[in-house]
């Protein structure tokens, strides 16, 4: 029965010329039919290079504006239109722009998971596997990092370099673990190591064997020698790894870390997309995305 839609969706993408991208949190089903499937920077630079006038983005709405930003000539279509960033929402431009005139010496980076509005005030962008680089690389001395305070604490510890204003925003995923919930999982799986996204708390954090981003963490665990790892991320990945490592074993570090977000985009959804029955085609004014996209760009540029 999968297999039958997976076939239907890889017959139709063809004749119709359509790119699938999918973020590493789809699931398993999704990304075999996927085109390309990585994390947000990676996609990014995908969204640039893709040949097909059309783009269906598995993921959440942040990363459709990406794509759109990138090639605007594009139809670009997000799977699920309820897919949103909570964390993407969470500051208003007007807050910025207030912040900023507070420390008018600093450059704005902002994490790729916000709102087109925020991009317009924000010097460059990055993303969880980009975010340490570009901070080292960039001119300016003094930073105001919007608006993960621990993905901005993470990078912050890793450029000592430099001067960082941080703002209190975060992903609720992520945040919601805590030290005592690292401390268990390592307790009852003595022998595994501990990976952790940057957007986890600065504790969590403290006690992981290795930081980095979905693709990151994937690519680490595929390519240890160790065979028990604890995944602190979103548990999708946790399945994605198990499959590709049937030798190893992968334990969520906690139960609650699922992103309704990104688990409300259905294989049905991508189907129906490539029907036109489903999906939500971005439309953005040009004005907001000349202005927007500059920070992605320069987020390129710096590379990842
Ligand atoms: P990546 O940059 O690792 O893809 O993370 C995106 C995200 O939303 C993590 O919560
Ligand atoms: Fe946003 Fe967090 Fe979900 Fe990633 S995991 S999409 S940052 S809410």
């Amino acid at each position: 029965m999968i297999k039958d839609i997976q076939q239907k969706i890889v017959d139709l993408k063809k004749r119709n010329g359509v790119c699938i991208l999918a973020h590493s949190y789809m699931s398993e089903e999704i990304c075999e039919v996927a085109d390309f499937t990585g994390d947000s920077y990676a996609l990014s630079v995908q969204a640039k290079a893709c040949v097909q006038n059309t783009v269906i983005m598995c993921g959440v709405r942040f990363m459709a504006e990406t794509v759109k930003m990138l090639s605007p000539e594009k139809r670009v279509i997000l799977a699920n239109p309820q897919a949103g960033c909570p964390m993407a929402e969470q500051f208003d431009k007007d807050v910025i722009e207030e912040v900023k005139k507070r420390y008018p010496e600093y450059a704005v980076v902002a994490y790729v998971n916000t709102t087109a509005e925020l991009k317009t005030v924000s010097d460059v962008c990055v993303t969880s596997s980009s975010a340490v680089k570009i901070c080292r690389a960039i001119p300016e001395k003094n930073i105001l990092f919007i608006p993960d305070i621990n993905l901005g604490t993470y990078v912050k510890t890793q450029v000592p370099e430099k001067n960082f204003k941080l703002l209190s925003g975060g992903c609720p995923t992520h945040a919601k673990i805590e030290k005592s919930d690292a401390e268990a999982a390592k307790k009852a799986h003595p022998n595994a190591l501990l990976l952790v996204h940057p957007e986890c708390r600065p504790e969590v954090v403290g006690l992981a064997d290795y930081v980095g981003s979905t693709s990151g963490i994937m690519d680490f665990a595929e390519k240890s020698n160790k065979k028990e790892f604890i995944i602190g991320t979103e548990n999708s990945i946790v399945q994605h790894l198990q499959f590709r490592c049937t030798d190893k074993k992968f334990y969520p570090l906690s139960k609650d870390l699922v992103c309704h977000n990104m688990r409300i985009t259905s294989l049905i959804d991508v189907l129906n997309c490539l029907e036109g029955t489903a999906g939500e085609e971005i439309k953005m004014d040009s004005e907001l995305i000349s202005k927007a996209v500059k920070c992605i760009n320069k987020m390129i540029e710096y590379g990842g």
